[in-house]
């Protein structure tokens, strides 16, 4: 039989039931995000199961947004505070699963206060703000932060200016927005960079949207470094490196306290997939920025959201999600290794497949998930092309909670070393 290659063939729904919610979506939804025709409508564990008798291994875990798919106990603790406490009363009041959350991830990320909001661009959007409100202290009128470029933190106005890339992966950037100044990740560009106006800088630890790519503890050493011999601030997003993804509760954690940023971004997994639980965690001395009105959100930090955010550190904790991330990373690149034309590199479970030579990437993944009889179904992430590398990138960020070796065994053997080892054939 001859082989078709992937980007050849056509990746249609897999049902008629999957068919009529992609067709419904396709008429009314703005057309922002480019989707993979498979509609699940019940979730469990590690799977996603579809409208029409399919199932398949979740290998993107809602960019990283989940520890395992109906997390019980986030549930039930959600569904108590929903029945015998209160829902929405708004933070011009207090509320005790808010306050017993606070003292919660003080105490495990070691940092004095938070600013609570709902989704990661909002929390990445304020933690800015508040970076630039440094300024005014300082003496300084026109207030600068660096961003890294093609870094990724949310589609805000002022990040969707900056860091965000289209489908055909080429960075839309508007280097000079606001007060932001956007320079490549290197030592010396980042140093160059600094001027009488910066307050900080702001970066992912490990760029994940874009990657992942993952930095060295000696790069993010001197980064710290600089910005403290500099005196200003560095934050660092965490939104989807944080809560356990990269083998750390925050993965600057990798790198020892001294890298300690003064500020941190987090969200995704602590909403347990249940509700949008974002924030800033920070020192005293970036935090007290924030005055009465100066920042706010209806929903960050309501009642619902407490107890969301404690039932997941406490999962991340009893389950010991932190060394399971890496446990899993390490199985899963190491089946890996060896394979002609694959190369892999990964912190804990957050993973990045190379494949060599070619742009395939995203119809390897449509075929792992929709070609004919793949068993297991898996769903997985295609990255962008770097062609300065000229390789194609898949990023892969298992449910650390439900994944197991034998689930890896099963997708790997089955269907991803299959579908990726042709993939990577140069055409
Ligand atoms: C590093 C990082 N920051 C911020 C965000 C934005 O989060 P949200 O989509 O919840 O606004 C993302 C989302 O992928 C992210 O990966």
């Amino acid at each position: 039989m001859t082989f078709i290659p992937y980007e050849k063939r056509k990746y249609g729904p897999l049902g008629p039931n999957s068919k009529e919610i992609i067709k419904k979506t396709d008429k009314y939804s703005s057309n922002h995000y480019a989707r993979y025709p498979f509609a699940p409508i019940y979730s469990k564990g590690a799977w996603l199961y579809d409208a029409d008798g399919n199932k398949a291994l979740d290998f993107l875990a809602g960019y990283s947004s989940i520890l395992t798919h109906k997390l019980d106990e986030a549930f039930a603790a959600y569904t108590d505070e929903y029945y015998n406490g209160t829902d929405l009363i708004s933070g011009a009041l207090y509320n005790k699963p808010y306050a017993e959350f606070l003292e919660l991830i003080t105490n495990l990320t070691g940092y004095d206060k938070v600013n609570p909001k709902s989704d990661g661009g909002t929390a990445t959007d304020s933690a800015i703000s508040a970076l630039l409100n440094h300024g005014k202290p300082r003496g300084i009128k026109s207030p600068e932060a660096i961003l890294i470029e093609q870094y990724f933190h949310g589609r805000t106005w002022i990040f969707g200016s900056n860091a965000l890339f289209d489908d055909d992966q080429k960075y839309n950037r508007n280097p000079q927005a606001g007060g932001i100044r956007v320079v490549k990740n290197n030592l010396k560009d980042i140093e160059d960079a600094i001027n009488e106006n910066t307050v900080g800088i702001f970066m992912e630890t490990h760029q994940g949207e874009g990657g992942p790519l993952f930095n060295s503890k000696e790069h993010f050493l001197a980064i710290r470094k600089l910005t403290k011999d500099k005196k200003i601030f560095l934050g660092c997003d965490e939104i989807q490196t944080g809560l356990g993804r990269c083998g750390y509760l925050m993965a600057w954690q990798e790198f020892g306290e001294e890298a300690r940023p003064d500020f941190v971004t987090l969200g995704k997994a602590l909403g347990a997939g249940l509700v949008p639980v974002s924030m800033t965690v920070g020192t005293e001395e970036f935090m007290s920025i924030l005055k009465p009105g100066s920042d706010g959100s209806t929903y960050g930090g309501y009642p619902l959201a407490g107890r969301v955010g404690t039932a997941v550190l406490n999962y991340i904790q009893r389950n010991d999600i932190c060394s399971r991330a890496t446990k899993i990373g390490d199985y899963f690149t190491q089946k890996l290794t060896g394979i002609p034309g694959i190369k892999t590199d990964h912190r804990g479970a957050l993973i990045r497949v190379e494949l060599e030579g070619v742009k395939t990437a995203k119809y390897a993944c449509l075929e792992m998930l929709l070609g004919k009889n793949r068993n297991p179904r898996v769903f997985m992430k295609h990255g962008h092309y770097d062609p300065i590398r000229d390789v194609a990138y898949t990023r892969i960020a298992p449910p650390i909670g439900a994944m197991t070796e034998e689930l890896i065994d099963l997708a790997v053997e089955k269907t991803i070393i299959p579908v990726l080892s042709q993939a990577s054939r140069k055409k």
